[in-house]
């Protein structure tokens, strides 16, 4: 099982960034792999020098190369301060604009740098007609259609229907729909990459509900509940 905290902004203090990676480092198994995506300014504090089975990534990435491009956040640089990956197309993202074709660029961008595109997709709301569905295989066609098969391959995919995220345990989705809709992602996925497609599942993941989500996923990209060292125990112990 791969499990990616993304701390989005929810922690600023020193103490509390090298508490949550000292867990991390304290949980992280063969069993259970780690990827800690913090604040950027903690991205070289933790990856710099880190020889622990714990990885480290990066909330977002530019779309530029680098250059005079004053406060972006390459690809480039985030692998020299030494993240291995990078989630692109967070809702949180896309809700600011993103585009997928912007989302496209920032995955090359990832992959040209060596780093593990994980790569957020999720529908706004469930409608009766199935319309999600169409929305789900678009966002995936968007960034798999134009890569080559060697890129595809290297891509995590994490299902985060937005109606989910950042709530409690009670309204995140149902075991049963989230097996549906692993299944109908593992079939798209079927078109453009050969072999299993890593796909994990996001929203409101919590440590009472972490274990009845975990068949047919292969990990978990978790927020709120994994800035807390207690909760986060619970949840990765919740797992083995
Ligand atoms: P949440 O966030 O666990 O706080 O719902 C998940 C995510 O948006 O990645």
């Amino acid at each position: 099982m791969l499990i990616v905290s993304n701390w989005k902004a929810y922690v600023d203090d020193a103490k509390k960034v090298k508490a949550l990676f000292a867990a991390a480092k304290r949980l992280a198994s063969k069993k259970v792999q780690i990827v800690l995506a913090p604040s950027a300014p903690y991205v070289g504090f933790l990856a710099l020098g880190n020889r622990s089975k714990v990885s480290i990534g990066v909330q977002d990435i530019s779309d530029s190369t680098g250059g005079a491009a004053t406060g972006e956040l390459t690809a480039g640089a985030a692998k020299g301060a030494g993240a291995a990956y990078a989630i692109v197309g967070h809702s949180e993202r896309r809700a600011r604009g993103e585009s997928d074709a912007l989302v496209l660029s920032k995955t090359q961008h990832a992959l040209a740098q060596g780093l593990k595109p994980i790569l957020c997709i999720g529908e706004h709301e469930r409608d009766t007609d199935g319309r999600y569905l169409q929305f789900i295989r678009a966002q995936l066609a968007a960034v798999f259609a134009p890569l080559s098969t060697q890129e595809r391959a290297q891509i995590i995919v994490a299902y985060e229907p937005i109606w989910a995220i950042g709530k409690t345990a009670a309204d995140a989705i149902t075991p049963s729909d989230l097996q549906e809709m692993m299944l109908y992602i593992r079939k798209v996925l079927a078109e453009y990459v050969s072999g299993n497609a890593t796909v994990l599942y996001g929203g409101s993941v919590e440590s009472g509900n972490i274990a009845s989500l975990a068949s047919g996923v292969d990990g978990f990209l978790i927020g709120h509940a994994s800035t807390d060292v207690q909760e986060f125990t619970a949840l990765v112990k919740a797992l083995s």
